[in-house]
């Protein structure tokens, strides 16, 4: 079976690792990948959705795998049924439960599924006059895609304001800014539910936590993700059990009720209130670090597992999961999330423990083989372990192995965020 992987960070690369293991794959071609994709396959140069369909057609492929969210909101898996090509992906349909968070919020609203109280606006100056209107904290959400960037959470009426008109005046966030959600701000710890689903049958994943903020102690701005653990041993069996059957299966019972038959890994984002769970955000694809500590806990075969939910037979499929915790530390450049250089040597990769993976992201390699830094966010080392302190221990072990200049990284990844500060 050939397979065509589209993405360039660490969460393809854990992808391309695992599908490496499987039996039944033959040839593996990611698009652009990155030089740890190269170490599971062949990288070919990135496109839009006609080059993906080229590319198909050249490495004759079997099953196309897309890892973010852009193409999907694009229609990759759309254009790529019109051309018989099984894709392991959400619809553009679909993937608006991630590309349109008001689409997300009237879903949530309609199907009963807990969110945090919200209204929608086409116009700034409405907006002002119901942010004026409100007692408690607001957070302002740009509707469409941003790069993860367009949720200001704010304190005080003047940040909202402020932030109204980031969004939807000065329109940082572009198009994604014609229209804005304002919701109340919710206080709690964050989880993320991740499930594999083919429209009909959910299989949950285990819970995983990612750390947004750049510093230990939740300080600083936030990044695309620090590093990652799983599973989060505070979050509550019943919690959990809640989680998986008021949000991931009402949301894929949503979808189908709505038209919009939902294939593919699904992502509640969660908060655990006071009052429950609540949903931040849905995402239509892996979470990234998360993967990076999920997909090294999948025992059962990646690739059978992403050809049933392409083929709607996901039921037949026998999970395995490891119990062991898995942590994932993100090694990123110094002034990330904001300006950093690049071409920095990365060393000591060569010198790491059994077990011990390393996922690469920002990274290049030189034509005299050098490995240097080409990213904000690098590297994740994964380990895992009986508990989650032997795996934050061995990852941490192996990380201060490994160096580039400006190295950064967080040295409570796998700290519950009850216990930080
Ligand atoms: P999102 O891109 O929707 O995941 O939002 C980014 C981050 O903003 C989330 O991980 C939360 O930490 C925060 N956030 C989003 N919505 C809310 C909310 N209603 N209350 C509190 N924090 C929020
Ligand atoms: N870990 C956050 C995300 O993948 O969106």
């Amino acid at each position: 079976m050939n397979v065509l992987l589209i993405g360039s960070g660490a969460r393809e690369h854990v992808i391309a690792w695992k599908l490496r293991q499987s039996p039944r794959l033959d040839s593996l071609v990611t698009m652009p990948g990155n030089p740890g994709t190269a170490e599971c396959g062949t990288n070919i140069a990135g496109g839009d959705n006609e080059a993906v369909v080229r590319a198909c057609r050249v490495h004759k492929i079997d099953l196309a795998v897309v890892g973010s969210e852009e193409p999907l909101a694009a229609g990759l898996v759309d254009r790529l049924a019109v051309e018989g090509i099984a894709a392991f992906g959400p619809t553009a349909a679909a993937a608006a439960i991630e590309s349109s968070k008001i689409f997300a919020k009237e879903l949530m609203a309609q199907h009963g599924i807990p969110t945090a109280p919200f209204a929608v606006f086409d116009d700034a100056a409405a907006a002002a006059d119901y942010v004026k209107a409100q007692s408690r904290p607001l957070v302002i959400k740009a509707d469409g895609l941003a790069k993860g960037k367009g949720v200001i959470v704010t304190e005080t009426e003047e940040e909202a304001l402020a932030a109204l008109k980031t969004v939807m005046v000065e329109r940082q966030f572009g198009e994604a800014g014609v229209r804005a959600l304002v919701e109340q701000r919710l206080f709690g710890p964050e989880t993320s539910a991740q499930a594999f689903t083919d429209g009909r049958t959910v299989a949950h994943m285990p819970f995983s936590c990612d750390h947004k903020p750049i510093f230990d102690g939740n300080r600083g701005p936030n990044t695309g993700g620090m590093g990652a653990y799983s599973p989060p041993a505070w979050l509550p069996d019943e919690t959990q059990e809640a989680i998986r059957a008021g949000v991931t299966e009402a949301a894929v019972l949503a979808m189908q009720a709505e038209g919009r038959p939902y294939q593919g890994v699904l992502y509640p984002g969660i908060m655990q209130t006071g009052t429950g769970p609540h949903v931040i955000e849905f995402n239509c694809r892996f979470g990234d670090p998360e993967a990076q500590v999920l997909l090294p806990r999948l025992e059962s075969d990646l690739l059978e597992v992403m050809l049933a939910v392409v083929e709607q037979r996901l039921a037949d499929i026998e999970f395995r999961w490891s119990d062991d915790a898995c942590v994932g530390v993100v090694l990123a450049s110094s002034g990330y999330p904001g300006g950093y250089e690049t071409g920095y040597p990365i060393t000591g990769l060569a010198d790491l423990d059994d077990g011990v993976q390393v996922f690469q992201a920002g990274t290049r390699r030189q034509e005299d083989g050098t490995l240097v830094t080409a990213g904000g966010r690098v590297l994740t080392v994964t380990a895992s372990g009986a508990t989650m302190q032997k795996a934050r221990e061995k990852a941490y072990r192996n990380v201060e192995r490994i160096s580039f200049e400006g190295m950064h990284y967080r040295r409570d990844i796998g700290v519950a965020e009850g216990a930080l500060g």
